[in-house]
Parts: C-alpha cells; sequence; structure tokens
C-alpha cells in the first residue's frame, strides 16, 4: 500500500511557479534526473519539479542478492530520499509518495492523490518484478522492506537445500554468498541458457562458472526450474528432472514497468515492454516532444542496462529539458560506451571481477570486497550520511533488528 504523502522541499513555492515537469520513478534515472533538473533551473523558473515515487526511500538494488544471505545490513539497502536534491531553489521540488497507474498525453493519474496535469513528463519507472526479492523488494515501506529481507534470511539459514533459478548477475551472486556463507548446504544453480552470464562475454561466463563449481555450487545449464512442488520437497525442471529443494529462490522474471505508459501514444511500448525512445531520449512520438524515458524502462537497445547508464540518461534527459524550457531545440543524444558492456560482479563474500569488454580486449580485474558491498558509498553519493536515517524511529529498527 503506497500511503498518500505529499512535500514540498524548501519552504513554499514561489506563487509563479505554473508549469509542471513530472518525474515518474526515482531510482537512479529518476532520482538524478530530479537533482539535475532541480539545480539546473533557474530559481526564478516558471516550472515546478513533481517526483512522483511509491517507496519512501531510495532502495539500493545492487545489494539486495547480497543482503538476503548475509544478515545484519538489510537497513542499508534503503536509503532516505532529499538529500540528493539539497540546495535546489525554494519550493522547486515537490515530492509525491504516490505511483502512476496512467498517463495521458496532458496528465498523469496517480493511485492515491487524483491527476496531475504537466508540461513535461519523464519516464523513469524502471523494471521490477511481480515476486519480489532477490531483484526487488516487493514493498514501498522500509520496515516492511527489511522484514522480507530478515525473512529470506532466515529461510536461506534454514534450508539445507536451496535450488536457484537463474544465471543472471542475481542469481550467480546469490549463489556465490549463500555457499560462501554456508558451505555445508547443497547450492544448485539453474540456468536456462548454455552458459552464465550470457550477456557478458565468454572471459565473464567461464570466470562464472569455474568460481561456483570452486566454491562448492552445483550449476545445471540448458535447463530451467519449471515449477516448485514445495509438499514433496522438489523443483521440477523443464527437461523432467526433479530436484530435492527445501527453499527455491527464483532470479528471473525482470519486466520493464511500462504499463501505467501504454496510453500515451500508440506502439510506444516494444514487444519486450520497454518504451521506445530516439536518441535524445525524447519517446518515439514526434508528437509528444515534451515526454521522455530514460533508465532500465527506455528502449536503449543496449546489450545491458545497469545503474551508470540510467545516470547518464538523466543527464541527458535533463540537460534537454533545461533547453526546452527556453525555448531551444533538444539536442543532446544518448551514445552508447564501450563501459557500458562491462559489470562488476561478487563471486563470494569478499570476492568480485570487474568485467571490461573493450573491442578485441577483454579484461577480468579482481577486488576484495566488503561484506556489505558499496552501500556507504551509494549514502554519500545520494548525499546521506551512512546509516543516518531519522525516518525510522531506532526503537522500530531495534524491533525489526531482534
Ligand atoms: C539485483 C540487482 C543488482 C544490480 N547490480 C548492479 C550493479 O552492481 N551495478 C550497476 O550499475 N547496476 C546494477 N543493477 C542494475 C541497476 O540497478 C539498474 O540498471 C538501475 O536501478 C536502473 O535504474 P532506473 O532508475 O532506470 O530503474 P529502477 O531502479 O528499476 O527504479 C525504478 C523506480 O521507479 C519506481 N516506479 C516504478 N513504477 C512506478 C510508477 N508506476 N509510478 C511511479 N514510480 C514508479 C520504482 O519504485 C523505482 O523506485 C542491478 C540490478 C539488480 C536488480
Ligand atoms: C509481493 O509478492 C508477493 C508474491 O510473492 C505478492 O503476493 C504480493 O502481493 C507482492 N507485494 C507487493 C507489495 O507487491
Ligand atoms: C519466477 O518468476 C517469474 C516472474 O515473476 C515467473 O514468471 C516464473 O513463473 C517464476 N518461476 C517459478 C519456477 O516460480
Amino acid at each position: 500500500m503506497v500511503r498518500q504523502q505529499a512535500a514540498w522541499f524548501g519552504s513554499t513555492p514561489a506563487a509563479n511557479r505554473d508549469r509542471t515537469i513530472i518525474i515518474a520513478g526515482a531510482s537512479f534515472a529518476g532520482y538524478y534526473t530530479a537533482r539535475f533538473l532541480a539545480l539546473g533551473l533557474s530559481p526564478r523558473s516558471r516550472y515546478r519539479i513533481v517526483v512522483i515515487e511509491p517507496n519512501s526511500h531510495f532502495q539500493f538494488s545492487w545489494v539486495l542478492p547480497r543482503y538476503c544471505v548475509a544478515r545484519g545490513h538489510e537497513h542499508k539497502a534503503f536509503i532516505p530520499y532529499g538529500g540528493h536534491i539539497r540546495g535546489a531553489p525554494e519550493g522547486s521540488v515537490r515530492w509525491v509518495r504516490d505511483r502512476v497507474i496512467e498517463a495521458t498525453k496532458n496528465s498523469v493519474k496517480l493511485q492515491e492523490c487524483g491527476e496531475i496535469p504537466y508540461d513535461y513528463l519523464v519516464i523513469a519507472t524502471g523494471s521490477g518484478v511481480q515476486h519480489g526479492l532477490p531483484s526487488r523488494v516487493n514493498e514501498t515501506d522500509k520496515l516492511s522492506g527489511m522484514k522480507r529481507l530478515q525473512a529470506m534470511q532466515a529461510s536461506v539459514k534454514d534450508a539445507s537445500k536451496i535450488v536457484i533459478g537463474g544465471g543472471g548477475a542475481a542469481g550467480v551472486e546469490l549463489a556465490a554468498d549463500a555457499k560462501d556463507l554456508y558451505p555445508e548446504k547443497s547450492i544448485i544453480l539453474v540456468h536456462s541458457r548454455s552458459a552464465l552470464m550470457h550477456r557478458f562475454g565468454q572471459c565473464l561466463q567461464d570466470e562464472a562458472l569455474k568460481s561456483l563449481e570452486a566454491l562448492g555450487v552445483e550449476v545445471i545449464l540448458n535447463d530451467r526450474v519449471e515449477f516448485e512442488d514445495a509438499d514433496a520437497g522438489t523443483v521440477v525442471l523443464r527437461s523432467g528432472r526433479s530436484v530435492d529443494c527445501d527453499f527455491f529462490i527464483n532470479c528471473t522474471g525482470q519486466k520493464p514497468s511500462s504499463d501505467a505508459f501504454a496510453c500515451i501514444s500508440p506502439s510506444i511500448i516494444s514487444p519486450s515492454g520497454h518504451i521506445r525512445i530516439k536518441p535524445t531520449l525524447q519517446i518515439a512520438d514526434d508528437s509528444l516532444p515534451n515526454v521522455y524515458a530514460c533508465g532500465d524502462v527506455a528502449d536503449t537497445k543496449a546489450p545491458n542496462t545497469n545503474a551508470f547508464i540510467a545516470t547518464r540518461q538523466a543527464g541527458i534527459v535533463a540537460d534537454n529539458i533545461l533547453l526546452a524550457v527556453e525555448g531551444k531545440a533538444a539536442q543532446r543524444k544518448y551514445e552508447h560506451m564501450w563501459i557500458d558492456n562491462g559489470i562488476k560482479l561478487t563471486l563470494g563474500l569478499h570476492r568480485s571481477v570487474m568485467h571490461l569488454n573493450v573491442g578485441s580486449s577483454v579484461l577480468n580485474l579482481e577486488s576484495k570486497v566488503e561484506e556489505e558491498l558499496m552501500a556507504a558509498e551509494c549514502w554519500t553519493h545520494l548525499g546521506e550520511k551512512p546509516y543516518r536515517d531519522i525516518s525510522v524511529a531506532s526503537c522500530a529498527q531495534k524491533a525489526v533488528d531482534a
């Protein structure tokens, strides 16, 4: 449930802000767009920014697979909002804790707070997965999200035979962490393709397989978990094979969160569910130059999506809108960079591999990682002191911690 909650940053809005830029979603793409616009608009601008985001906190996706296994860090995945737009002119940003359920050419309809007309719309709703963890939290509230992570940690701890479905980054990282922390458990990773991490170069695929096998994870390729038979204590694979399992973790099925925007323009949603865009990140409809999409929800044709791409796109969207509000043409374009094919993958609690793919040169750089991963850096980056959160009373946090 999204609780109705709207707040102005700074004091009351100046009376002359009669134009609206709506940003739907405030993760990497949306929160950075909000920051760049808020700091870029003239203090006397007629425009106000309205951010619409159902989550109480910025949910830091990178650490979720790890925090499904390692205990005691879960509060670090939920970063208070606000710090990243500190310093914005008074009344320039309105934050609405709500969800866009339908958008038209002129306005967005919210689940709780009615309808808001817009002059510009930025769609930054990313991707999601129905069943939630380990890829998404599937709770809007920090304490509920922490409880879900703790429940997952407890299930992992209590199980002796764990099957993980999906050998992308989340599945590989989670399998490695679980086996590293609990070497005595049977951990089986099932992946439908012929190689783990199939979107990346061979060199990373090989490294992932080698590392998991060295830890003692059993990897089953070219097969898929069709269903879980919890009563029988098995999962059944597409091949017909039945595998003993007392806890199944599903790491597949992420989809772009674009449904609410399908009515803006016909055929704006691609078959994969992404929003079709131009290189300027305006949506691919010439009649709507004031609507943009960026981040995971946008159809950038990139082989990979990640937070660096999302934040870079946020900068382009903000620049183009800042030009447009001054009557100039949107002219900055998104282009792929070689580094977009890279990824940093953890392969156990204290080890990670940075995979870089530069034309014919491929490189895997090893480094040591902390158990909490990069949570503190992300807090600092988003203008917050790790791990200070006045929105969560310490007694409530302790109750959840217990
Ligand atoms: C498990 C995991 C690990 C990852 N690790 C890394 C990593 O190590 N490095 C890296 O660079 N990238 C990583 N990524 C990828 C990275 O998290 C994404 O590329 C990035 O989060 C995309 O940002 P986004 O803002 O486009 O969308 P999202 O992060 O998906 O956020 C979308 C936001 O929109 C909101 N929203 C959704 N629907 C609506 C609606 N209807 N109305 C209003 N708001 C809405 C959501 O609440 C959410 O806050 C990882 C992803 C996962 C799942
Ligand atoms: C989270 O996922 C479960 C299914 O695993 C679903 O029943 C529940 O409705 C989801 N919760 C939210 C808040 O979407
Ligand atoms: C895994 O999750 C996806 C997306 O939620 C779902 O379509 C699929 O059926 C799930 N797999 C299993 C075996 O439950």
